[in-house]
């Protein structure tokens, strides 16, 4: 029931539980994906072939009416509509990898880019920066936005090889030039936005600037995308409520051979798969196989531990942080006490301030022992009738407006700040208690519930509560989330179609609307990484994921320390000249996956050649070696630790250069590095050390850092250290 108290009402950022995946052999269909890895090399038609396999398991003369898709473009496999015995047959014929049902994910639901240091003044438009295409795998767009105008854009750069098939009524221009939709419903087939969500995120990464644009009068200001005059390309997976990994993997398949510079994707599960089962896992692979970075946002399941699913080494994920503009809202009570909280509230009062009532004594007779919860179904409307409703969990803002309340004031621990539907406002326990204890103490409590306004929060950067938290479950070695950047109240292009609080019956709409996530996190990264990639057409994914790890600004304020924030906040500026980077190529990635037990067989499928694992046997201690821009490790409660890292670095500052190596003086742990000092002579060179890592003994459940950086005297090059000490629990199966 405790959950109950964390359900966001805003859909596309809701922390949702019921994922959970039914299993259990029976006969009805479900679309599942058939796996096969790399395209293969001999010239042949695989739709026939994933047809062939698919007759030999389906008793029907009309088998290709169970075959949903075939991936045949960037990758090998198949959705079909098949039962669980149907599936696992077909999961052991030759040359399938895995075998799993599609399931469903969810969307992780102007200022900023001054924040991060690219000021609007920046003169950003060089023509590689408008070759830049950035791939957007979300719920589709708004084409008539302004900030997807076409004006002073030419025509889409030569190397794109997409299409637009946005569906009826979608027409592309120089700014979206590809466009492609995977869900065909029953009244709304095309790659059209109807949630807001899809055009959010695309304008946060790619939107050109608007001059005055706002929400509703609150944070006016100019919209636009870190790369407004990069192009954006369309691929709708998802529907209004969810996206399904046959869609999600379709896109994939599309967007690779179509030839985006790279992917973000503000979608994710809240639950854990293996790489070979997880659809983003699996596209990313493919996407990184050929030089695109995709990036994913980290979901908002925080500040619970180990609530991250986006966990391959090759993903580049992203965590939510907060900006220096805060929108904040206040409640004047009738005894003259004002309360401060959050809402992104556009209502103006008109000075008469209206009753109160708390949901305890507002809810039916018949409802549960969590009256004062205000759960669905159990505020009477004859006694909310308008009055504002006060509730201690934050589905009291939906269900008070559904039964006619006037406004709410609800208990909102994890500060997430929310469009409501009507007057409301959130407060923290403390606050919350104050309210709760005057409309107690008085026979007729009063307030009034005031617009919200905007203010500077000097503690900015700092992580948010609700963006989710490593460390790694499946490869604690590798550090997630990866890197922080702004996802609290972000203003941005929306549909006119999409409900602006989330709220069914709100009737408002608006081109530009103020969200919060984690999915509005990615995009600014996404944004981040054209800048860089404009400036290094060559680098490789994990350069560029690399040169925005390090360059990165430290942060703090949680005790989940980098589990909660990675290396740190994005920084644009510094990013596109990192000094020195960690490289990284499939064939490492191939040789982690060896390392960390994943059968050959299945590797030389998945990377499509006859790439073995140097060892017979899997060498785990290997993987604190791989060459990631940061240092993690997993160590046991209440026992000391020696643990060492090996890392490479490619010059590409100065020619001629020597770096030298600092350790913040920390009494947690002793971090040396050997050699403390390494010299280059020409770009593009190596040079190795080592990190050796000494910790004593931390309680369980505890988190350590420190960090290690390189300088030059113009470069700085930092790496996190990060330890988790925790038993972890049995893995429930
Ligand atoms: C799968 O088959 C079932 C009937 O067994 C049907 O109800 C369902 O619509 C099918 N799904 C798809 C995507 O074809
Ligand atoms: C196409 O979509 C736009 C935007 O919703 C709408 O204004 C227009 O009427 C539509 N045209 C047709 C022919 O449906
Ligand atoms: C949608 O359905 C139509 C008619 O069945 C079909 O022609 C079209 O290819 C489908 N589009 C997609 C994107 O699946
Ligand atoms: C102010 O708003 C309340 C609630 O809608 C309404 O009952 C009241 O008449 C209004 N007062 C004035 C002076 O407009
Ligand atoms: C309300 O007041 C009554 C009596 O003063 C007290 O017994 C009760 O615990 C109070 N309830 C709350 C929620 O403060
Ligand atoms: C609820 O109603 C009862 C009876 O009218 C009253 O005694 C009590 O104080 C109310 N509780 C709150 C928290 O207002
Ligand atoms: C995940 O993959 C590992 C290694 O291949 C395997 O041992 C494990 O059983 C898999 N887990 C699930 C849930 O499939
Ligand atoms: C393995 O791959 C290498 C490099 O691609 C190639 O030269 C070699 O012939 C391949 N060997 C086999 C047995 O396929
Ligand atoms: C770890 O590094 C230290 C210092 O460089 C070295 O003395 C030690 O032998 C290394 N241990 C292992 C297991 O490699
Ligand atoms: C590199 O730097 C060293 C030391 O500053 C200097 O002696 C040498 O001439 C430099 N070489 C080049 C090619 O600039
Ligand atoms: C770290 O170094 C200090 C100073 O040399 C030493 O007192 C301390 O015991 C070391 N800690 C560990 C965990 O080895």
């Amino acid at each position: 029931m405790a959950n109950w108290k964390f359900v966001l009402f805003c859909m596309f950022v809701i922390l949702g539980t019921n994922n959970v995946l039914v299993s259990g052999a029976n006969d009805d269909r479900k679309v599942h994906i058939i796996y096969m890895g790399s395209l293969p090399k001999e010239d042949y038609s695989l739709a026939s072939h994933h047809l062939n396999m698919l007759q030999q398991v389906i008793d029907d003369d009309f088998a290709e009416n169970f075959l949903v898709r075939s991936y045949k473009r960037s990758f090998n496999g198949f959705a079909a509509n098949l039962t669980d015995k149907e599936a696992e047959k077909i999961g052991r014929m030759e040359g399938v990898v895995s075998v799993f049902e599609s399931k469903k994910l969810e969307l992780y639901t102007t200022r900023s880019w001054d924040f991060l240091g690219i000021p609007e003044t920046t003169k950003e438009t060089s023509a590689i920066e408008s070759d830049m295409i950035i791939g957007v795998l979300d719920s589709g767009i708004w084409p008539e936005s302004d900030s997807f105008n076409d004006e002073g854009f030419g025509p889409a750069p030569k190397k794109w090889k997409g299409t637009c098939a946005g569906g009826k009524n979608f027409t592309c221009n120089n700014k979206i030039i590809g466009a492609r939709y995977y869900n065909n419903f029953t009244s709304y087939s095309s790659a059209r936005d109807s949630s807001g969500h899809g055009s959010h995120t695309a304008s946060t990464a790619a939107g050109n600037k608007v001059k005055g644009t706002s929400f509703f009068g609150i944070a006016e200001g100019t919209a636009r995308g870190g790369v407004p005059s990069a192009r954006i390309a369309v691929y709708q997976v998802c529907d209004v409520l969810a996206c399904g990994d046959a869609q999600i993997l379709a896109g994939f398949d599309d967007a690779i051979v179509d030839g985006v510079d790279l992917i973000t994707i503000s979608l994710g599960s809240d639950y854990v798969t293996n790489f070979t089962e997880d659809s983003i896992a699996i596209g990313s692979f493919h996407a990184m196989e050929k030089g695109i970075l995709t990036l994913q946002a980290v979901g908002n399941s925080g500040p619970n531990k180990r609530s991250t699913s986006s966990l391959a080494p090759w993903l580049f994920s992203v965590a939510a942080s907060s900006t220096d503009r805060r929108i904040i809202d206040k409640v004047s009570l009738g005894n003259g006490v004002t309360l401060t909280g959050q809402s992104v509230n556009t209502f103006t009062p008109n000075g008469t301030k209206i009753p109160l009532i708390v949901g305890e004594n507002a809810s039916k007779p018949d409802c549960s022992d969590l009256k004062d919860y205000c759960l669905p179904d159990c505020l009477d409307p004859t006694k909310v009738e308008g009055k504002i409703v006060l509730c201690a969990s934050q589905i009291g803002v939906q269900t008070g407006f559904k039964s006619g309340a006037f406004g709410s004031i609800i208990q909102n621990d994890v500060h997430f700040n929310f469009v409501p539907p009507y007057p409301a406002i959130g407060l923290d326990t403390e606050p919350y208690n104050l309210a709760l204890k005057y409309a107690n103490s008085t026979t007729s409590p009063q307030a009034e519930i005031l617009r919200s306004e905007t203010i500077i929060d000097t503690n900015a950067p700092s992580p948010t509560d609700f963006s989710s938290r490593g460390p790694n479950v499946i490869l604690p070695e590798i550090m997630k989330p990866d890197i922080s950047a702004p996802g609290l109240e972000i203003l941005a292009a929306y549909s006119p179609l999409g409900l602006i609080s989330g709220v069914i019956g709100d009737k408002r709409s608006s081109k530009y609307v103020i969200l919060s996530g984690t999915s509005m996190a990615c995009p600014h990264v996404a944004g981040v990484a054209a800048y860089v990639k404009s400036f290094h057409p060559d680098w490789s994914p994990a350069a560029i994921k690399s040169s925005i790890m390090t360059t990165s600004t430290p942060m703090k304020g949680t005790e989940d320390k980098e589990y909660a924030y990675g290396s740190g906040n994005v920084n644009p500026v510094k990013a596109i000249n990192p000094g020195l980077i960690f490289d990284l190529s499939k064939d490492d990635y191939v040789n982690l996956l060896c390392n960390i037990g994943y059968d050959t067989s299945k590797i030389r499928k998945v990377s499509g050649d006859n790439s073995t694992c140097p060892s017979l046997t899997p060498q785990r201690s290997a993987v604190n070696d791989f060459n990631y821009p940061a240092l993690a490790f997993h160590a046991q409660p209440n026992q000391p630790f020696v643990v060492n890292f090996t890392r490479t670095v490619t010059n590409v500052g100065f020619a001629n250069s020597t770096y030298k190596v600092s350790v913040p003086t920390s009494s947690d742990l002793n971090v040396t590095v050997v050699p403390q000092v390494i010299s280059f002579k020409s770009l593009n060179e190596k040079q190795s050390f080592v990190v050796n890592v000494v910790g004593g003994k931390f309680p369980q459940e505890s988190v350590v850092s420190s960090s290690l950086e390189w300088t030059d005297g113009t470069h700085n090059v930092r790496s996190p250290i990060v330890v988790d000490v925790s038993q972890p629990e049995e893995p429930e199966e």
